[in-house]
C-alpha cells in the first residue's frame, strides 16, 4: 500500500504524505541502484507484468529494471503482438494476464480512465504507467523526487511547465503534486494548448515564456503530443519553437544561474529544446531516467508488500 493506497493511478489521489513516502523511500532504492552488484531479495517471489498499449523507451524499462532489481519476475507484455490484434478487450486481456498470478499490473494505455477501469476488475494492484492526456504519476513522482533531489526542497520553489500542458499527461501528474510539496506552478504554452482552469489547482497562466521562466528555479520543458492532437493547434514547429523553445541563448538571458532544466522524454530536438540545452549543464533530463528506475522500485516496493526493512538494506 501507499498510505491509503492499493493502486497508483493518479496523483490527484495522493496526499502530500504520500507522495513524500515513495519519494523518501526512493532515496535508499537509488542507493541500491548505486552498488555493483543492482540486486536485492524485496520483492523475490512477486511477480510484475508491464502491460503496453502505448509505446515507452523509459517507463517501461524502468518498470522492468526496478523489478528485476527487486528480485521479483517481470513480464512484458505489447498490444502488437498479442490478443488484441484479435479483438479481445482491454478487460478481457487484464484478467486474463491477472489469472496468471502477478502481483502488480503496470499499464500504459491511450484512453485515460483505462488503469482505473482495469483496477475495478483484477484484484492485483495496478500502477498507471500514463493514460491518455490524463495522468502518468509515476513521471510526477520522480519529477517531485528530481527535483528536491537538485532543489533540496521544494517548498517555496517556482516550477514553470512549458509547452503543449492540455495534451501532457505528465504536466497533470506534476500539477496535482508539485503544490502538495509547497511549490508554485506556472504553466505557458500557446493557448490552444492550455487547459481550461487550471488556475483552480494553484497555477498561473503565461503565454509569454521569458515572463513565465523569470525566476523560475526549474522548468519543465514538455514535447507537442502530435499523438492526441486532432487539428493542428499551432500554425507550426518552427513558429512554435521561436516563441516557446528554448535554447542557448534564451536560456542563458532569461533563466537564473541556479534553474535546471527538466524534460519527461522523448526530446523533439531543435523543437522546445536546441541540443545544447538538452545536453547543457543546466540540464537534469538524464537524472530524471536514473531517479525513475528509484522510484518504480519504491512504488513497486510499497504496493507489492515488500518483505521487510530488512529487505531494503
Ligand atoms: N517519460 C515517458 O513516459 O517516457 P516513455 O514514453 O519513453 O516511457
Amino acid at each position: 500500500m501507499i498510505g491509503r493506497h492499493k493502486h497508483c493511478i493518479a496523483l490527484e489521489d495522493f496526499s502530500r504524505e504520500e507522495i513524500l513516502e515513495v519519494i523518501d523511500l526512493a532515496v535508499s532504492m537509488k542507493e541500491v541502484l548505486q552498488r555493483p552488484i543492482k540486486k536485492v531479495p524485496s520483492l523475490r517471489g512477486k511477480m510484475v507484468v508491464n502491460l503496453f498499449f502505448e509505446a515507452s523507451t523509459r517507463t517501461r524499462s524502468s518498470f522492468e529494471t526496478a523489478a528485476k532489481i527487486l528480485s521479483a519476475d517481470a513480464l512484458n507484455w505489447t498490444s502488437s503482438s498479442s490478443s488484441v490484434t484479435k479483438g479481445e478487450t482491454l478487460v478481457d486481456t487484464a484478467k486474463n494476464l491477472e489469472a496468471m498470478r502477478p502481483d502488480v499490473l503496470v499499464i500504459r494505455h491511450s484512453a485515460g480512465g483505462a488503469p482505473r477501469l482495469v483496477a475495478e476488475h483484477v484484484g492485483c494492484s495496478v500502477v498507471s504507467a500514463g493514460d491518455g492526456a490524463h495522468e502518468h504519476p509515476s513521471q510526477g513522482l520522480l519529477d517531485c523526487f528530481t527535483l528536491r533531489e537538485k532543489l533540496g526542497t521544494l517548498e517555496g520553489k517556482t516550477v514553470a511547465i512549458v509547452g503543449d500542458v492540455s495534451h501532457s499527461r505528465v504536466a497533470r501528474s506534476d500539477l496535482h503534486a508539485f503544490p502538495k510539496l509547497g511549490a508554485k506552478v506556472r504553466l505557458c504554452g500557446p493557448p490552444t494548448m492550455m487547459p481550461a482552469g487550471v488556475e483552480r489547482l494553484g497555477a498561473t497562466v503565461h503565454t509569454d515564456l521569458k515572463e513565465a521562466v523569470d525566476g523560475a528555479d526549474a522548468v519543465i520543458m514538455l514535447r507537442i503530443q502530435h499523438e492526441r492532437i486532432g487539428d493542428p493547434l499551432i500554425p507550426g514547429t518552427r513558429e512554435y519553437s521561436k516563441v516557446w523553445g528554448l535554447n542557448a541563448k534564451k536560456a542563458a538571458d532569461w533563466l537564473k544561474p541556479s534553474c535546471v532544466i527538466l524534460h519527461p522524454g522523448p526530446i523533439n530536438r531543435g523543437v522546445e529544446l536546441s541540443p545544447e540545452v538538452a545536453d547543457g549543464p543546466r540540464s537534469v533530463i538524464l537524472d530524471q531516467v536514473q531517479n525513475g528506475v528509484a522510484v518504480r522500485m519504491a512504488i513497486l516496493y510499497l504496493l507489492a508488500g515488500g518483505a521487510g526493512e530488512e529487505a531494503r538494506a
